[in-house]
């Protein structure tokens, strides 16, 4: 049992160095929930943070849907070809934003939200679902023929049945009908040749199999791309996360397999991120898992998980699954020191007044070259002390106890600290 364990992880391990993962991303979530209201418009206003963004030796930037929406955000997609409809800007000013990205050598994930799409127009038994592409031509006009017939409340659609979750408040549209397929590959090729979006992040992909999602990612070839499939960790009777959470981060990596190893597809860590909330609270024993591992994703495929602290919808307003607000800095040490593809939020780094304290950890992460397959060795794990080490290079300290010194080797120096943190580093 135990060497078919190693030699599992062993192959886990040299699939994520084998691909062009391992370089090491350092991702940044460049929005919030409210990111819309921004008077003069939001790609506007971010051309004024693209300097500090690629200062801080960030990789990549995802920025929000940029196709007309029924709602604000871009998470109601109608017209997938109108960008001048967003409410973050027209289409030239979306171009001018990612040259300027470019320009500093920071690649653009665009947010694809492909599992829905809302109608324009109603047939005849007054029921939207006749869509409309936003070009000329007929692309992307479709019919009830491209909805899933198993679709609720849109049960006009007279497509194949869903082939993931369905979301309840738009048309889940047919992955499997072929001129959908091609479709939104076009689409996709668009994005990347007329608009200039380098990857993508795909937007409630539990809503369709990781078959269809590997249908897009092969034709599309993209140089990176994340899937959010986000579900509920375990809870116990105490309304705590259990402390098995394998199922949950299985979830993950079989999606990922799926796609297929040798691909630049990653899923977010929703594990990590939902035993961090909870760890950070007095309860940082949950960060060694069983097995010796990290709990997360990160603990069994790292160089495929995307860690981070809050997104638009688990913190900014929305608030579904907030970090613990005081802690956000051991969030940040635990996922910019540890194995993964860490995601930067927005509203920590320019709002929060982080941004020093998130770049001496992206500087420390570089200088000691810490990649998505780092290795990872756990020294404590306590309800208020976590030590870990990094490539034999970084050792941080999360939690309130103070006396460690004895615990850190010699040939370390402390790099930097801050509230319920430290960080050494190899001289
Ligand atoms: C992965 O991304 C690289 C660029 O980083 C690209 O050259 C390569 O074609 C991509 N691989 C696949 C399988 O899409």
């Amino acid at each position: 049992m135990a060497s078919k364990h190693l030699s599992l992880s062993l192959l886990i391990v040299l699939l994520g160095l084998s691909s062009n993962l391992a370089l090491g991303q350092v991702l940044f979530q460049g929005f919030n929930w409210e990111s819309w209201k921004e008077k003069g418009g939001w790609y506007n206003f971010l051309m004024g943070k693209v300097e500090d963004i690629a200062g801080a030796s960030i990789t990549h930037v995802w920025l929000p849907p940029a196709s007309q929406s029924v709602a604000a955000q871009g998470y109601m997609p109608g017209r997938l070809y109108d960008l001048d409809a967003s409410k973050y800007g027209n289409e030239a000013e979306l171009k001018s934003l990612i040259e300027a990205f470019h320009g500093k050598g920071v690649k653009v994930i665009a947010d694809i939200v492909i599992n829905h799409r809302t109608a324009e127009h109603m047939d005849g038994r007054g029921i939207y679902c006749l869509f409309e592409g936003g070009t000329p031509d007929s692309r992307l006009d479709w019919g009830p023929h491209m909805i899933c017939r198993d679709d609720h409340p849109y049960s006009d659609g007279t497509g194949n049945p869903d082939s993931g979750e369905d979301f309840g408040g738009a048309p889940d549209i047919d992955h499997l009908n072929p001129r959908v397929q091609r479709e939104l590959i076009g689409w996709l090729d668009w994005l990347k040749t007329d608009i200039g979006f380098d990857a993508w992040r795909f937007d409630f992909a539990k809503g369709y199999s990781a078959d269809v999602a590997k249908v897009y990612i092969d034709s599309t070839e993209p140089s990176f791309a994340v899937a959010e499939i986000w579900t509920s960790l375990a809870y116990g009777g105490d309304g705590k996360p259990n402390h098995d959470q394998n199922p949950h981060r299985q979830e993950l990596v079989n999606w990922v397999n799926r796609v297929g190893a040798s691909s630049n597809a990653t899923t977010f860590d929703f594990t990590t991120k939902g035993i961090l909330n909870v760890a950070v609270e007095g309860e940082l024993w949950r960060l060694r898992a069983e097995d010796g591992k990290a709990p997360g994703m990160i603990g069994w495929w790292p160089a495929k998980a995307v860690t981070f602290v809050d997104n638009h919808d688990t913190g900014s307003t929305q608030h579904m699954w907030p970090f613990p607000s005081d802690k956000v800095m051991q969030g940040y040490v635990y996922i910019l020191t540890h194995p993964g593809n860490p995601c930067i939020f927005y509203d920590h780094f320019f709002d929060w007044g982080l941004k020093e304290e998130i770049e001496r950890l992206v500087s420390i992460r570089k200088r000691h070259g810490i990649h998505p397959a780092s290795e990872l060795r756990i020294m404590e794990s306590d309800a208020d002390l976590y030590l870990a080490e990094i490539d034999g290079k970084v050792i941080i300290k999360l939690g309130p106890r103070f006396d460690v010194d004895h615990l850190i080797p010699k040939g370390f120096q402390i790099a930097t600290h801050g509230d319920g943190y430290a960080v050494w580093e190899k001289i």
